[in-house]
Order: structure tokens, then C-alpha cells, then sequence
């Protein structure tokens, strides 16, 4: 069979379910083929073996079914890096780069203003694949000047933190970035300082608010997904965290959804009422990132 044949069977098995399913059908077979999407457009009348063409129709029909093509590639582009992801981890989701562009703009301005010696620590609660903390860090490895001392990704998920190893080492960050299983903030000490902390906890509310696509919830973990019932229930046991524990920080960024914007508002005046505090629109004009920065 051809390239262009398997080609045009995969857009028609897929797109019976899912829109653009064009993108989907060349990087699962570019990749079963180990070449480029270009190159299946431009070597169309090659010849692919059978066993390959059984393999893409089983892929196809994983696509199909709603599975997420990276579970599939195991791999997913966010900032610009390629991460190693399969189903212990939620695939990174491209609105969560702007938590990473916030810090590197905060951290650039800290560079500039403040001497080499004085260098920070950031943790990544609710890490996953590591996504955040990996693109933050690795940004800042090539500077003469990196603001950041230590970095540690964090998340309750032994499956997860895993992930977020191989990823750690992949990108040759191991004297960066510590992958550390904890409950949200629970392993900082009394007080410590914490300079920066972001956080992309899952937010999907289980009464309330449970804006969930339906192969979302299939495929991807519930521990990444579900934030209580009205899906702010993490982010208020972090901020209680914080209270509690006295942790000093700079600046909080954070992720959450659909619709919980004034719910945030109220969250971050009751334990922040007063720190500077905001909320960012995502591109489409959504209400996504809160940050609170410490005024001193
Ligand atoms: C929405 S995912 C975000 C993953 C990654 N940061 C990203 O942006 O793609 C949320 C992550 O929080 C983790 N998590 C859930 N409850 C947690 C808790 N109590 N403490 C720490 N991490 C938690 C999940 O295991 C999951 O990896």
C-alpha cells in the first residue's frame, strides 16, 4: 500500500469523530514511518509494508476512539521542547505556556535589577510530565547569570513524577530540577522561602463547574483532572498551606478554568487581601491565570 492511500483511509476513519483529523493522520503515520510530515507529502506513491499499515490502523482506531495522539507518539511540544508523555501524565496543554512566559518575564526583570548572588528557588506544584518547571529552567541554563538556584517539581503521583524524571534527564537538567512527591506544599518547612510558585493544579469541578470533554475524562488521569467540587478545592488547600506554614514567596501563577474566574477573585482577596493580585485571559479572551506577588 502507499503512503497516500494509508493517508486517505486514516483521514476518513478519523474524521467520521473528529475534526482536523488531517494533522493527526500524518504525525501518527510520520511517526510510525520515522520520517517527517513533510516527506509523506512529497513521497506519497512509496511503498509501506503491511505490518506497518496494520500497525496505523490500530493507532487510527485508538485516535478514533478519542485517545490523545500524544499517548500514542509519547511525545508533546510545549514551549518549544519536546517532552516524553504517555497516560500517567496529562498531556501539556498549550494555554499553560503562559504561566512559563509570566515567570521568565518576572525572572528576566530580576536578572537585570538584582546581583548575580542573590539566586531564587521555584517549585512547580502539581508537575506532571514536569512541562513547567523543565521549560522555566531550561530557558535560564544557557545564562551566565541564572536567576534560579533550585527548582523542584512536585506532585502527589508516584506515575507522574516518573514521568517527569525522564523528562528531567532528557533535557540534561539533573542538577536543576528535583522531582519531590508531596501533598500540594506540604513538604516545605515552617517559613521557608519559596520565592517563586507555580502551579497548573487540576481544576475540573465534580458538582460544579465539570466542564470535561468526554475523552478527556476517559483517557487522561482523574488525579490530573478533578479539583474537588467545585474544582478550586486544591488551590484552597495550598493557599491554606501557605498561611499556615508562613511560606515566604515573591510571585504565584497559577492555571484554572472555564467560569472560575470571580471565584478565584474571592479566593485571592480572603488569603491574599495584601499582595499585589491579578488576573490574565488566555488568547481566546478566558479568564486563566491568576498571579499574586508579594509587595516588598
Ligand atoms: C492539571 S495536571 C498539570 C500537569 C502539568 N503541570 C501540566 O501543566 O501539564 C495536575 C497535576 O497535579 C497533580 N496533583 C493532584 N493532586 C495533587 C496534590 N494534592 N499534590 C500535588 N500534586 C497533585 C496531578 O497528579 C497532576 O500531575
Amino acid at each position: 500500500m502507499q503512503i497516500c492511500e494509508l493517508l486517505k483511509s486514516g483521514y476518513s476513519k478519523i474524521s467520521l469523530v473528529k475534526e482536523a483529523a488531517f494533522l493527526d493522520v500524518e504525525v501518527i503515520l510520520a511517526y510510525l514511518l520515522g520520517v517527517s510530515k513533510e516527506y509523506l507529502l512529497a513521497h506519497g506513491d512509496e511503498e509501506v509494508s503491511g505490518e506497518d499499515a496494520l500497525v496505523f490502523y490500530s493507532y487510527a482506531d485508538r485516535i478514533a476512539l478519542g485517545e490523545p495522539v500524544a499517548y500514542i507518539t509519547c511525545h508533546k511540544e510545549f514551549y518549544g521542547n519536546d517532552f516524553f508523555v504517555d497516560k500517567r501524565v496529562l498531556v501539556p496543554r498549550p494555554e499553560t505556556e503562559m504561566i512559563v512566559e509570566m515567570v521568565i518575564k518576572f525572572l528576566e526583570g530580576v536578572v537585570k535589577y538584582v546581583d548575580g548572588s542573590q539566586k531564587l528557588k521555584l517549585v512547580d506544584v502539581g508537575t506532571g510530565s514536569g512541562c513547567i518547571a523543565i521549560s522555566i529552567a531550561k530557558h535560564f541554563q544557557e545564562y551566565l547569570d541564572d536567576p534560579l538556584d533550585e527548582v523542584f517539581a512536585v506532585d502527589i503521583s508516584e506515575d507522574a513524577l516518573e514521568v517527569c524524571k525522564i523528562n528531567i534527564d532528557q533535557h540534561g537538567l539533573e542538577d536543576k530540577v528535583q522531582a519531590l512527591q508531596s501533598d500540594l506544599l506540604e513538604f516545605l518547612e515552617d517559613g521557608e522561602v519559596c520565592d517563586i510558585i507555580v502551579a497548573n493544579l487540576p481544576y475540573i469541578g465534580e458538582v460544579e463547574n465539570r466542564f470535561v470533554e468526554k475523552n478527556v475524562e476517559e483517557f487522561e488521569p482523574n488525579l490530573a483532572l478533578f479539583g474537588g467540587n467545585d474544582g478550586l478545592e486544591l488551590y484552597k488547600k495550598m493557599f491554606q498551606q501557605i498561611r499556615e506554614k508562613e511560606v515566604k514567596f515573591k510571585l504565584m501563577i497559577g492555571e484554572f478554568g472555564f467560569d472560575q474566574g470571580e471565584k478565584m477573585r474571592e479566593l485571592l482577596s480572603k488569603y491574599f487581601e495584601q499582595d499585589e493580585r491579578g488576573i490574565e485571559e488566555d488568547l481566546a479572551g478566558i479568564e486563566r491565570i491568576f498571579f499574586v506577588k508579594k509587595k516588598n
